[in-house]
């Protein structure tokens, strides 16, 4: 059975369960892809920066699995932000995941060079030209949130972050839910750090559940889109299986505690401030 519950997400009704694909190449990607998608995962997360488009297209075409059933997000990357390389750099990923639209299309970082007015107007461009069916943005802050809807004229789907237990990003999500926009979580289970924490795992014993399904049901609880990674097929099934219980009010308050200052785990040298 496919795991069909979404986020709203300003119409884009994004399923809350995608498959991240960062640093996943070639053989491996085409596998997991093929295999997620036969498992019932319909949302699939690549990038242009992680170069494995093809793959994670042929991964899509060899599932079986009907196009107008997946949701595919790609990501412009951060050098491509004046509005030509946006729609040029777009075409390429069409071309490379041999797909006639995708069905998000973020600025992966913000970046200060290209006046972000403009790189909004050229996604939104691509949205018309039918390259993508929704707009979004990535590690966007709380003020370049209200920025990009200002300056857009397509509804923002969704703003992917970093966010996990160890992450308090209150701040973002507030400027988000304000504006009807979906939260995206990368790196939801820290990268594998939840596996083994303590109270993730004591949680998860009450639960009968692992402390990777207990973090990503702490968040998909709060409405938020996971997009967890992994290689493994047979991880794929535990990450899937989080739609089957509910965290109390407690536990969820218990896990909201683990955030702390040094939490965040992706921050490269172009990162904007971040807010406190
Ligand atoms: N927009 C952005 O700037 C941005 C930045 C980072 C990530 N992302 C997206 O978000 C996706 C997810 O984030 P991420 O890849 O950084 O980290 P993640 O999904 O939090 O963690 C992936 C790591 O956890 C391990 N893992 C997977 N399932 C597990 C489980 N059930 N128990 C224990 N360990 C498990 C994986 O190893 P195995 O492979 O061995 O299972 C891998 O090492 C990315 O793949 C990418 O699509 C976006």
């Amino acid at each position: 059975m496919p795991f069909t519950e979404t986020a709203p997400a300003n119409g884009a009704n994004i399923p809350l369960l995608g498959l991240g694909t960062w640093d996943v190449r070639g053989d491996v990607c085409r596998r997991i892809v093929e295999q997620a998608l036969r498992l019932g995962y319909r949302h699939v997360d690549t990038a242009q920066a992680y170069e494995n488009e093809r793959e994670v297209g042929e991964g899509i075409r060899k599932s079986g699995v009907p196009r107008d059933q997946i949701h595919v997000t790609t990501k412009v990357w951060y050098s491509n932000l004046a509005p030509a390389d946006v729609l040029r750099t777009t075409r390429e990923s069409l071309v490379r995941l041999k797909l006639d639209y995708v069905d998000l299309l973020l600025i992966h970082w913000p970046n200060t060079s290209v006046p972000l007015d403009q790189t909004i107007a050229a996604i939104c461009k691509a949205k018309r030209d039918g390259m993508t069916k929704h707009v979004g943005i990535s590690n966007f802050t709380a003020a370049l949130v209200d920025q990009a809807v200002q300056y857009s004229t397509e509804p923002i789907a969704t703003n992917q972050i970093e966010m996990h237990p160890y992450l308090d990003q209150t701040k973002v999500i507030a400027a988000c839910k304000a504006n009807g926009i979906a939260v995206t979580a990368y790196s939801p289970i820290a990268r594998g750090k939840a596996g083994g924490d303590p109270v993730l795992s004591k949680i998860g014993r009450a639960h009968r559940k692992s402390e990777a399904q207990v973090c990503l049901r702490y968040l998909v609880q709060q409405g938020i889109v996971v997009i967890p990674r992994t290689s493994k097929v047979e991880r794929l099934s535990e990450n899937s299986e989080i739609f089957d219980f509910a965290l109390t009010a407690a536990e969820m308050a218990e896990i909201h505690g683990l955030a702390r200052p040094d939490g965040r785990l992706v921050s490269p040298s172009w990162a904007p401030e971040w807010d406190a």
